[in-house]
Parts: structure tokens; C-alpha cells; sequence
């Protein structure tokens, strides 16, 4: 599978092999990893990883994965470059593109890193838009792999905000993987009829479904339960009535019975406000895949990496 010189910016542009390729890249490099081999992918590459969002999880899984395999990160916050401010998004795309070797770009609009990723002439990583978060996807599916065994014919089903960055990605990965994918929320909260109907077309190929719900019912025989938080960054000023909205959606001990799957897994991208989304004593208990889960997003993205950019 050749993926080199592709960017990175929603998983719709991948084909179904394409993110298993990915999928199985990473479990492999995450025995190298544990075995005490690093390797010399990214050996004489350097990589911008722009940030106009605070993060712990991708910024850490990109710079620690680029330094495995030999590669130099430079880190690049919303105050260090004139990204938007001082200089158009295409004309810092030109310069970093003429530096660097691949870029990561973790902000607000997704539109940026869409005009950054046209204006740069090496790959373009999407660590988070408002709208989407792919790389954060290969990181689930590699983990319910490793707990479940497969993807096809799983039942995920997404508690919280239906309509937010992950909840939108894991729709699109569910859609081309062939995962039975619920989303359970208020109606309000349901993401775009749009991009319900291009899954459902990825659907076709793939054979899974996507249903949404406002019923906890519909939790029965979930394999996987996913939750995030209720409030996205840049999503502060509505906290107060998304926690209005949506307490009667906590993952707690009474909505997981609920499965009658004494074996659910329960998965959350992080970070967690508990109390909210997910009681302490429901994450204590499924803390393991969590934090399984969180691991992964190192190996996912060595592998976008490695597989974009990587010398062999
Ligand atoms: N899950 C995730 O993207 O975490 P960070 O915001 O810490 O990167
Ligand atoms: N939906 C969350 C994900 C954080 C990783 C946010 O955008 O804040």
C-alpha cells in the first residue's frame, strides 16, 4: 500500500484499505516499540506541528512518534507563527511547505487546514478541526481491535454530542470500516443529515449501519460504548445548556446495564470531565481501554507518519 505524499485531513478520502493498512501499520509498530527497537522512518525529516487548540494526547503522540523514528519536531503554538494573523494561511503554508517535510495542523475552522493542505506541497496532518478528528479514529479502532478482535460487526454506539468532531469522524470510520454505529443524543444534538447520507453510502460497500437515537434502549448489545465531552473547545459559551441537555445521557453504572452485555467496552478520546459526560466510578472501571485508548493515539499517528512521509 502506497500512501506517500497524501495528506491527512478526514478519513473520508481514504479508501477502507487504505485505514486498515493504517490500522495494521500501527499495531505493528507498536510491538517494534515495546520490543526496544526505534526505527529510522522519519530519519532527516522535519515536521511542524501547529496548534491553535491546547492538547495533550496528539501533540505528545506526534512529537514522541516523530523522535522514534529519528525525525525532528518542532512545535509551533498559536502565538509563535503569524499563521491567520500577520500572514494569509497560504503564504505560511509556502514557507513551512519549503522547511518542513509534513505538517500537523490542530485548530478551530476546518477550512484551514483544507487551505493549508492546498497551498503546501507536502502532507498535511489534521491533529482536530471543529468539524473533524481522523487521526484520533485509527487510535479507537486499533483499541477495539485489541479488546473485541475485529471492527466489522461491532456495535458502537456514541453517548453525548452526536454532532461534534469525533462523534462526526467515528460516523465516517464506522461508515467505510462496516461498524453498526448508533449515535444516541438529543435530537438536537444528531450530526448533519448531510453527512449521515454520505456514510450511509460508504454503508453500502461496507455493509454497516448507522442509526440515531434518542432512546437509551437502543444501548442494548452494544459491544463498545463511546462517550466525549458535552462542550468541545471553542464550544465554551454553550457548557450550561449542553449540561442541561444532555445529564440524562451520563454514562453511568444504571445507562450501562442497560447493553445487558456484561462485556461492553467503554471508550473516550480524553480529556474527560467527570461527573459530566461519564461518572468516576463507570471510567475507574473501564479505565484499562482508556487508557489503551490514549496510548494508541502514539502508534496511529506514527503510522500516518510513517506511511506518509517515512523513508521505506
Ligand atoms: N484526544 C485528544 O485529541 O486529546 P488532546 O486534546 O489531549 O490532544
Ligand atoms: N470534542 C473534543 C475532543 C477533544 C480531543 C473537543 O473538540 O474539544
Amino acid at each position: 500500500m502506497n500512501l506517500k505524499g497524501r495528506s491527512f485531513l478526514t478519513l473520508k478520502d481514504f479508501r477502507p484499505e487504505e485505514i486498515e493498512y493504517l490500522i495494521d501499520l500501527s499495531a505493528e509498530l507498536k510491538v517494534k516499540k515495546k520490543s526496544g527497537e526505534f526505527g529510522n522512518n522519519l530519519k532527516g525529516k522535519n515536521i511542524a506541528l501547529i496548534f491553535e487548540k491546547p492538547s495533550t494526547r496528539t501533540r505528545c503522540a506526534f512529537t514522541v512518534a516523530c523522535v522514534d523514528e529519528g525525525g525532528h519536531p518542532e512545535y509551533l503554538g498559536k502565538n509563535d507563527i503569524q499563521l491567520g494573523h500577520k500572514e494569509s494561511i497560504e503564504d505560511s503554508a509556502r514557507v513551512l511547505s519549503r522547511m518542513f517535510d509534513g505538517i500537523e495542523f490542530r485548530g478551530f475552522s476546518h477550512d484551514t487546514v483544507e487551505k493549508l493542505s492546498k497551498y503546501s506541497n507536502v502532507p498535511v496532518w489534521n491533529g482536530l478541526t471543529d468539524k473533524y478528528h481522523p487521526t484520533q479514529i485509527l487510535a479507537d479502532f486499533l483499541t477495539i481491535k485489541e479488546h473485541i478482535g475485529k471492527l466489522k460487526g461491532v456495535k458502537l454506539v456514541y453517548v453525548g454530542d452526536g454532532r461534534n468532531n469525533v462523534a462526526n469522524s467515528l460516523m465516517i470510520g464506522s461508515s467505510k470500516l462496516g461498524l453498526d454505529f448508533t449515535i444516541l443524543a438529543p435530537k438536537s444534538l444528531w450530526p448533519e443529515e448531510s453527512l449521515i447520507k454520505e456514510c450511509d453510502k460508504y454503508n453500502e460497500k461496507s455493509n454497516g449501519s448507522i442509526k440515531t437515537t434518542d432512546s437509551p434502549k437502543d444501548l442494548d448489545g452494544a459491544d463498545v460504548i463511546y462517550t466525549d465531552v458535552w462542550c468541545s473547545m471553542g464550544e465554551e459559551e454553550f457548557a450550561a445548556e449542553r449540561i442541561n441537555i444532555l445529564k440524562p445521557y451520563q454514562v453511568n453504572s444504571g445507562l450501562l446495564m442497560q447493553t445487558k452485555n456484561e462485556k461492553t467496552i467503554l471508550l473516550h478520546c480524553l480529556p474527560a470531565v467527570k461527573g459530566n459526560e461519564v461518572t468516576e466510578e463507570v471510567f475507574e472501571k473501564h479505565a484499562d481501554a482508556i487508557f489503551d485508548q490514549a496510548e494508541n493515539r502514539l502508534h496511529t499517528i506514527k503510522a500516518v507518519m510513517v506511511a506518509t512521509i517515512g523513508n521505506n
